[in-house]
């Protein structure tokens, strides 16, 4: 019959190409050739019907041994070529586990964060919370709720970059904006007052801006940390007190603090806050030029008109502030020379501390 001898001819055909096929995507070609839809097997399938009727049969035997045997075939094959495909990927992705790894460098805070941290830590010891102010402020709380008005002789000492309205428009009628990069933390003592229920226990840490250009004791962008005390009975001993208790908690019990006489609008009286240089131990040196003191901060009582302005009653109330330089408190710390080293990323200099 010759039906028979094609379908003996199609399986070892196909038993052979299956034995060729040297990829999955090549059996399954070879398996739609002949089991797919339109293959060659599946033809004699379709037309067993016209196959003569004693012939059918053993026609049709001959045709299920074939897809059994081919599909055997090709299961066996697809398992084989499946394990082959896999060990040749997981050839190709190998990585050579003996070789040395690179190590990640690993950061440390910065220096001036971990002053700011020092100092959170010391204040939230002794009661304090710890608040927050926008850098972008209005001139009222920068300056005016300071007790520096418009034409006060002290804000030429702190100018800064002012900032447009969203529209473009410089934001107050006289052709000036009235929107500006904060130059000190001291505003926050006007929101901290303006929201907060007294008495008032509290440090600022934050950054602040200034039209300076940066040399080794100037920086357009730094950070100062403000205090405000607000409560009944405050007095001047006790602002030295606090202020004598955290220079020797951040420098060390072996430093002195000295109290001069200053002016700041919006306290009064107003101090400056020395402590004794800490590489001649008040001899006098390259660091403190000679004096044998270092300026680290600004300070006094808050002026009753700032009180008032803020809704405090001055005559139950009274309180001390001050402000200090993050990065000023930094390099006196360790003896660095120029406020600039600390931003340069120089990593031999960061890592030290
Ligand atoms: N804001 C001042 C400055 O940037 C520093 C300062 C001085 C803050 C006296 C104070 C203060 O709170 O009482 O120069």
């Amino acid at each position: 019959m010759a039906v028979l001898d094609e379908l003996t001819a199609l399986r070892a055909q196909t038993l052979n190409d299956i034995a060729n096929a040297a990829t999955t995507a090549e059996l399954e070609s070879v398996r739609i050739a002949v089991l797919g839809k339109s293959g060659s097997l599946t033809g004699y399938l379709r037309s067993m019907g016209s196959v003569a009727k004693e012939e059918r049969a053993e026609v049709g035997k001959a045709v299920n041994a074939a897809r059994e045997a081919i599909e055997g075939a090709l299961d066996e094959a697809l398992c084989t070529l499946k394990t082959k495909e896999l060990d040749a990927a997981i050839d190709a992705a190998a990585v050579d586990i003996t070789l040395p790894g690179r190590s990640q460098q690993i950061g440390t805070r910065h220096l001036i964060n971990n002053i700011i941290d020092d100092l959170t830590e010391i204040f939230l010891g002794l009661g304090y919370t710890v608040g927050t102010g926008p850098e972008v402020e209005t001139d009222y709380y920068n300056f005016t709720a300071l007790n520096a008005p418009a034409d006060h002789p002290s804000r030429s000492m702190q100018d800064t970059f002012y900032v447009k309205d969203l529209s473009g428009d410089v934001a107050d009628v006289d052709g000036e904006s009235d929107v500006l990069l904060r130059t000190q933390t001291s505003g926050v003592q006007v929101h901290f007052m303006e929201d907060q229920e007294l008495p008032i226990y509290m440090i600022a840490p934050g950054k602040v801006y200034r039209r300076d250009v940066a040399d080794p004791s100037h920086l357009p962008q730094f950070h100062q940390i403000e205090g405000l005390v607000v409560d009944e009975g405050i007095t001047f001993g006790d602002l030295k007190g606090t202020l004598e208790y955290i220079c020797k908690a951040i420098f060390g019990a072996d430093r002195k603090t000295r109290f001069r006489a200053h002016y700041f609008p919006f306290t009064e009286p107003s101090a400056e806050v020395d402590v004794s240089c800490g590489i001649c131990h008040g001899e006098g040196c390259r660091m403190c030029k000679g004096t044998g003191w270092l300026e680290i901060l600004g300070c006094g009582m808050v002026d009753p008109n700032v009180l008032e302005m803020s809704g405090i009653d001055p005559e139950r109330y009274s309180g001390f502030a001050f402000g200090m330089g993050v990065e000023r408190i930094a390099c006196l710390k360790y003896n660095v020379p120029d406020l600039r080293m600390l931003l340069e990323g120089d990593m031999r200099f960061l890592r030290q501390f």
